[in-house]
């Protein structure tokens, strides 16, 4: 018997119809059965399971898909293979050979964990050497590697500023900021989205001694890339410290992938602390803090998650090592990158989708509303598609929208299909 035949033969919509990712908990039960007075009788718990349960009674809850390989353009979703377009592996280096390697070397030398937090017995030889590469690669002193950059943006924000203090954040800025400034109780103001004139005017007006400003190299919901010069100007004029989060600008600008000071052609101390993801073009996990030595010592003793939280585990660590290594020995991959992002960012504009301002391989496709983020969602997933819908509290409702993500991984007909997807099931949603 051929293999074909020996598979069940099922309906094609049956297939692609977003599968139940509760084990049916709300088939019979709905979400306002929770009884009052329980651990889940709040007003988010209450408004999230709101949603979630009518969106999977809906067939519209497209998230949490469990992936059954490797991320890649082509993925196996429940035993079928979509194309996806929302994946942080922007340069196609999840499943490089050479980097896998090295993961598996560290599992073999050093074991699956690190049995310590890394001010105690946690830090291994190979964490000094993801450290010292990541400061030659964005032109430190040093550099001070995190469990995840969540964890190194609330470590920077909590170690090193109080109420006494001010943080001035790009209204754009990513959630591990805002927590870090709640953690530190540090008073927060924000200026407008990338407008230098306006971050000048807040500062003017609110400036206290020990002020930071706070940006994105790239913005990690609309594509944009922050105009760094100008931000250097500014902070420079009020004598404010820079922080930069790099969580998607790393191994993407530059000519060399070093980030947003190779971009611009600025010195790297410019800016007080870099900050930087090893779970997006960098294919492992993890984060990092690089600035000037003392800095990074300080924040080795005085941040809590260097203390309190296990250290990045081996195998993750030599991956990031290994691809820092990679980003230098194969620069195609980030001219295939770019030509990617902007041959799907294009094709989506001639189709008439409103992809804001995006100018980096992040690509939103915005619409107004959640549900029509999700039903998109939903509707390319019939296509075979998975991308993916961001809604509040990640961006304001009303611009609730698909986040796509070019790759170098993708070639011509994984973007024409994409397209085309986009073409099949675009209807009123287009601009
Ligand atoms: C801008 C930005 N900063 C920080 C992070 C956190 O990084 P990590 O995923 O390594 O925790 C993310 C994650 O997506 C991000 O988009």
């Amino acid at each position: 018997m051929r293999a074909a035949t020996m598979t069940r033969q099922r309906d094609p919509e049956e297939l692609r119809v977003p599968r139940d990712r509760f084990g049916g908990l709300f088939r019979d039960k709905s979400w306002h059965e929770t009884p009052a007075g329980s651990l889940l009788d709040t007003p988010a718990a209450r408004a999230w399971l709101k949603l979630v349960s009518e969106g999977a009674r809906a067939g519209i809850y497209t998230h949490q898909p469990p992936l059954e390989g490797r991320s890649g353009p082509r993925v196996e979703v429940d035993g079928h293979s979509m194309l996806l377009l929302s994946s942080y592996d922007y340069l196609g280096l999840v499943g490089h050979r050479g980097i896998e390697q090295k993961a598996v070397e560290a599992v073999r030398r050093y074991g699956t964990g690190t049995g310590g937090v890394r001010l105690l017995t946690g830090t291994k030889e190979l964490h000094r050497e993801l450290e010292a590469a990541i400061a030659g690669f964005k032109d430190t002193e040093r550099a001070t590697v995190f469990s995840s950059g969540y964890l190194a943006n609330e470590a920077a924000i909590s170690a090193l500023f109080g109420p006494r203090d001010l943080v001035v954040l790009d209204e754009l800025c990513h959630r591990s900021v805002i927590d870090g400034c709640r953690l530190a109780r540090v008073p927060v103001r924000r200026f407008r989205h990338n407008d230098p004139e306006h971050l000048d005017a807040v500062l003017a007006r609110h400036a206290r001694d020990r002020t930071i400003v706070v940006v994105e190299g790239i913005y990690s919901m609309d594509g944009d890339v922050c105009p760094l010069p100008d931000i250097v100007n500014v902070k420079n004029r009020h004598g404010a410290f820079l922080m930069v989060d790099e969580a998607h600008a790393l191994g993407v600008l530059g000519r060399r992938g070093r980030g947003s000071h190779e971009e611009f052609g600025i010195p790297s101390s410019e800016v007080d602390l870099w900050m930087g993801s090893l779970s997006k073009a960098i294919p492992a996990s993890g984060g990092y803090l690089a600035g000037r030595g003392d800095l990074m010592v300080y924040l080795e003793h005085g941040s809590a998650p260097f203390m309190f939280s296990a250290a990045l585990c081996p195998s993750a660590t030599a991956a990031a090592l290994e691809a820092l290594a990679v980003i230098d020995s194969e620069p195609l991959r980030r001219v295939r990158l770019r030509r990617n992002a902007d041959q799907l960012r294009g094709g989506l504009q001639d189709l008439g989708f409103d992809t804001g301002k995006s100018a980096s391989p992040i690509v939103p496709v915005i619409v107004n509303g959640v549900h029509a983020a999700l039903e998109l969602a939903r509707d390319l997933w019939l296509e075979g598609v998975m991308a993916s819908a961001i809604i509040p509290p990640a961006v304001p409702r009303s611009e609730s929208r698909l986040r796509l993500c070019a790759t170098a991984a993708m070639r011509d007909e994984h973007i024409e299909q994409a397209l085309a997807a986009f073409a099949a099931v675009g209807g009123t949603r287009r601009t």
